[in-house]
């Protein structure tokens, strides 16, 4: 199994961006390179005319938006509840390749051994790590040899003071179903799969979050600083606050 712990470069211009679309000005400047770089991971996914499953999909627009960028492939997304807003009823009308279904991340009955070229979930590890064996275990019956199974936007918690921010938050929310994630825990997942790579953001970014708009050029130049200290000093990467995990079968 081949593990690949790294800080990637944004990759901007390619199918990724054109996947984020206008989605892209929603997140914080200092989290727009995180979302690239993990819709850049679903968009070189092989997809010949395949079957793409979305896990913990919430409102499920990524879901959609995946369908439109990819017309040639089935696309399910998937939470514990189906979604019924009315965004839901327009893109099922307009996108004939999408549907949703309620479903488990751990309970993919529905789908055959072997059947799906691609699972992800956005924000969705951290809501399922009580169990990653058998998230994993069911993951690796649905999909095909060489399917990919994606998380994208997910919190690390080595780094003491993201942490116990996160922990605050949590709290205040009275959030009771999230954990913060940990490269142990990537590499047994990764134990199942021909290989994984962990791309880590969000050094000094991480506090980026909590600025308007006004500061994105200020948050774009430090996403590049933490570029540049991931880079030349590997040791920081697990101090990170956010990260991407790609795991193939
Ligand atoms: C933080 S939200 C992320 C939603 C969406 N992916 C996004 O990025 O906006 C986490 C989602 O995980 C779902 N969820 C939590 N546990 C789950 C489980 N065991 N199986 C499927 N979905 C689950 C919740 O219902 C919620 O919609």
């Amino acid at each position: 199994m081949k593990f690949r712990l790294h800080s990637p470069e944004v990759p901007l211009g390619g199918p990724g961006e054109k996947l984020l679309g206008p989605g892209f000005i929603r997140y914080p400047a200092s989290d727009r390179g995180i979302f690239l770089s993990g819709d850049e991971a679903l968009s070189q996914t092989k997809l010949p005319r395949g079957l793409a499953i979305e896990i913990c999909g919430g409102h499920g627009e990524l879901a959609a938006r995946f369908a439109s960028a990819h017309p040639e492939c089935k696309v399910i997304g998937t939470d514990l509840y189906v979604p019924e807003y009315p965004e839901n009823r327009k893109w099922l009308q307009e996108l004939p390749n999408l549907s949703y279904q309620k479903a488990s991340a751990f309970d993919l009955a529905f789908l055959q051994n072997g059947s799906a070229d691609l699972i992800w979930g956005q924000a969705a590890l951290h809501h399922l790590a009580h169990a990653p064996g058998d998230l994993c275990r069911e993951a690796l019956r649905v999909l095909k040899p060489g399917g990919r199974l994606i998380f994208i936007f997910e919190p690390l918690g080595h780094n003491w003071l993201v942490a116990a921010i996160r922990a605050i938050r949590m709290s205040a929310r009275e959030e009771g179903d999230e954990s913060n994630l940990y490269i142990s825990q990537f590499k047994k997942m990764a134990e199942e799969f021909s290989s994984c790579e962990v791309q880590v953001f969000n050094l000094l970014g991480y506090p980026m979050k909590a600025l308007s708009d006004r500061w994105a050029g200020l948050a774009a130049w430090v996403q590049k600083v933490d570029g540049w200290a991931f880079r030349h000093f590997p040791g920081l990467l697990v101090y990170g606050a956010n990260c991407n995990v790609v795991l193939t079968k």
